[in-house]
């Protein structure tokens, strides 16, 4: 069921069409996980997968930071590993580990096995999922679908868990790259059918999370990330806008800026100024927050927040943090995050 009006509130949608707005939308990364204690709640009940696979639990959680804060976005509860899994890699998520794969990608044959699912019936439950969330959201702000880079998917799936460095995956491509240009495309194609059907669910625009391109110099960037995500705008820029966030890839925001993409988001190591001059008047920028500030107290946050917008300018921004919300942060924190936004005053 794909609903086609205007939500209400549809700050973020003007800032991604660079219309003039009031003040800048705001919703953060990650904002529907570990740092609500209703989320760790339920985290009892039910394990992480489980979660992400009944439609009612994902939308309840979806809703969570809604009920809490004036956010002027909601992003579907899933996970990036969901597409993987969908592709035959059984990933766990692990207490104390995250991240699992029992039997890590390591070889040609392995990928030559891999198979390219029909994303209605392995990933059906994820668009039961968005039916569900936009009921609840009643149409009072968009809903937005995301996936992980090919790049950051291929790093799981060959290291078999997180990394500081993801040196197993750097060397399967180094060595094996004809296997890992096969993997890549594998994972592009199975994304591209994938942010397709959330689209036709009626999400309002989604969000390539780039986690680990950082990892990579400009040049292996270019070939064993880049290449992939510029495949996955092309394919989806007109049936809905898509937001590209890259950790740690300040080099490629140019590129990032040509893409087609609707809006680039940006981690905390790069100055508003840097962000801007590097993407072009055009482009609207996401970000940057650097999430261990909301440790900060609330008064300091809310400081920081008005000089952030000040300095991006209130036009052609999404106000949101670097990467995803930390865990320990303290709800009051977060809150007075998104509330020094919705206060805003030029
Ligand atoms: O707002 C949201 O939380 C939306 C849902 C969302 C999750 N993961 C839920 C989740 C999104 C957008 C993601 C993206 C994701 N997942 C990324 C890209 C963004 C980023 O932060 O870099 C990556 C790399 C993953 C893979 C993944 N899933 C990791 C590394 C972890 C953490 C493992 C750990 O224990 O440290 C997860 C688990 C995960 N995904 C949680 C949530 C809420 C925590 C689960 C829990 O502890 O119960």
């Amino acid at each position: 069921m794909a609903i086609s009006t205007l939500p209400h509130n549809h700050l973020y949608l003007q800032a991604l069409r660079g219309e003039t707005v009031s003040r800048p939308p705001v919703w953060m990364m990650r904002q529907a996980g570990r740092f609500l204690p209703e989320f760790r709640a339920l985290r009892d009940r039910y394990d992480f997968f489980t979660r992400c696979q009944t439609p009612e639990l994902a939308a309840e959680i979806t809703m969570m930071p809604i009920r809490r804060f004036p956010l002027d976005a909601a992003i579907l509860f899933s996970d990036i590993l969901v597409v993987p899994q969908a592709m035959g890699m059984d990933f766990e998520m692990r207490d104390g580990v995250g991240p699992w794969l029992e039997h890590p990608v390591r070889s040609a044959s392995r990928v030559s096995e891999i198979e390219i699912p029909v994303v209605e019936e392995s990933l059906g439950y994820v668009a039961k999922a968005i039916d569900h969330t936009l009921e609840l959201l009643e149409n009072r702000i968009p809903l937005i679908g995301f996936a992980g880079s090919p790049w950051t998917i291929l790093c799981y799936c060959v290291e078999g868990k997180g990394s500081k460095s993801f040196d197993l995956a750097k060397k399967f491509c180094f060595t094996e790259s004809d296997a890992a240009h096969q993997l890549l495309q594998k994972i592009t194609d199975t994304t591209i059918s994938y942010l397709k059907m959330k689209a036709r669910h009626g999400v309002s625009a989604v969000q390539i999370f780039d986690s680990w391109g950082g990892m990579l110099s400009p040049e292996d960037y270019q070939e064993f990330s880049w290449k992939y995500i510029q495949q996955i705008i092309l394919a989806l820029q007109e049936i809905v806008p898509v937001v590209v966030f890259g950790k740690g890839c300040w080099y490629a925001l140019p590129k990032m800026a040509t893409s087609g993409a609707a809006a680039v988001g940006v981690d905390w190591t790069v100055s508003p100024e840097f962000a801007r001059q590097s993407v072009g008047k055009e482009v609207c920028l996401q970000g940057n927050f650097d999430p261990a500030r909301l440790h900060s107290r609330p008064e300091d946050i809310q400081k920081m927040v008005q000089e952030m917008i000040r300095r991006f300018g209130k036009d052609r921004y999404i106000v949101n943090l670097g990467h995803g919300i930390l865990p320990n942060i303290p709800v009051e924190n977060a809150e007075a995050f998104v509330q020094a936004v919705v206060e805003w005053e030029e």
